[in-house]
């Protein structure tokens, strides 16, 4: 039995599926030129598969709630390997501004259809849970189960795991479908986030481009508030992400669009939307604005498949990498030793 496997690409999801493979067994080395740097390192934290519910995405549905019951035993293995902690939040509170944003909460409930994992609140309700938030909300909802995560701790936290299980790194780039021939091992899987779209064209992976602005909070400033805020103003979409030091404010999308500079326009309507349901959060200090591309695939379902040869795919996560690490994790392991009993037998 193998077991040498190559993963392409070092975020989040590459991570999990390298760690995945080790401890099975597996002599797993990762190529990355910067492992993390690409959507890992912009994304919010949100482990979020109710308010990311929408009609006609059940696929994807079911596979981040079956995510989202792994991810407290993911966070306390790799907990150990972390320098802060890694869940920051428990629970989302969604707030609405006006009747069109009412609407698509209500959406969002049908598509959940489980009124325990998204539930209705009274706009009071909202208030005591999100102190600080304005006065004019007109509809609120609740999903008490979801979870937030510090992003770039987990992601340290992942390389010093992979680094135990005996995970190797090479610092190099693959220059595209034909180098992935090159890369030794019984197995190579490319977990290249939006590189996956050159890397395994088949999986058809486009980028979708975000923006994220990351606040923290000042001396005198209300503390971020404890649960994850995600809003509707005006019919455009913010979030807004505890960390223990402030807060992380997402986030724009555009779509196919390389281009990593930041568009000020719509990073200021983000900020705008966010200050109009938590008015508190104009006297934090600003630190950052980042953009990613997030690997998104034609029905926003990611790609855990077999593709040619020894060539894997476990890419296309989308909005949903952080959410959807730990059963890619699993499911892509049980794939590629799947794959090798077969090949053996
Ligand atoms: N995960 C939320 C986003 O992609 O903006």
């Amino acid at each position: 039995m193998t077991r040498t496997v190559t993963v392409v690409g070092g975020g989040t999801v590459g991570l999990t599926v390298a760690r995945a493979l080790a401890v099975r067994g597996s002599a797993v080395t990762v190529v990355d030129p910067q492992p993390g740097s690409g959507a890992s390192w912009v994304a919010g934290g949100m482990i979020a598969p109710y308010s990311e519910a929408w009609p006609g995405e059940e696929e994807l549905f079911r596979l981040g709630v079956e995510s989202l019951r792994l991810w407290e035993g993911f966070a306390r293995d790799l907990q150990p390997f972390a320098d802060g902690p890694l869940i920051t939040s428990r629970g989302t509170v969604h707030l609405a501004v006006d009747d069109g944003d009412a609407a698509e909460l209500e959406t969002i409930a049908a598509a959940v259809g489980d009124p325990a994992q998204f539930c209705p609140l009274r706009p009071s309700a909202a208030a005591r849970a999100v102190p600080g938030a304005a006065p004019r909300i007109r509809a609120a909802a609740s999903a008490p189960a979801e979870l937030a995560v510090d992003n770039r701790l987990l992601h340290r936290a992942l390389r010093a795991a992979c680094t135990t299980a005996g995970v190797t790194f090479r610092a190099e780039a693959v220059a595209g479908a034909d180098a992935l021939h090159d890369l030794p091992g019984d197995a190579v899987i490319v977990c290249a986030g939006a590189d996956s779209a050159t890397l395994a064209p088949e999986v058809g992976v486009r980028p979708v481009k975000g923006e994220v602005v990351r606040l923290r909070r000042g001396a005198t400033c209300l503390p971020p508030p404890e649960v994850t805020v995600r809003a509707r103003v005006r019919g455009r979409q913010v979030y807004v992400v505890p960390r223990a030091d402030g807060v992380v404010v997402g986030a724009t999308q555009y779509e196919n669009d390389h281009d990593l500079g930041v568009r000020i326009g719509p990073v200021a309507e983000l900020l705008d939307d966010a200050f109009t349901v938590l008015p508190f959060l104009r006297e934090y200090e600003f630190v950052e604005v980042t953009a990613g591309l997030r690997p998104t695939t034609a029905g926003n379902v990611p790609v855990i498949a077999p593709l040619r040869g020894r060539v894997f795919a476990a890419t296309g996560h989308g909005r949903n990498g952080l959410l959807l690490a730990p059963v890619t994790g699993l499911r892509a392991a049980d794939m590629v030793l799947q794959q090798e009993v077969q090949a053996w037998s």
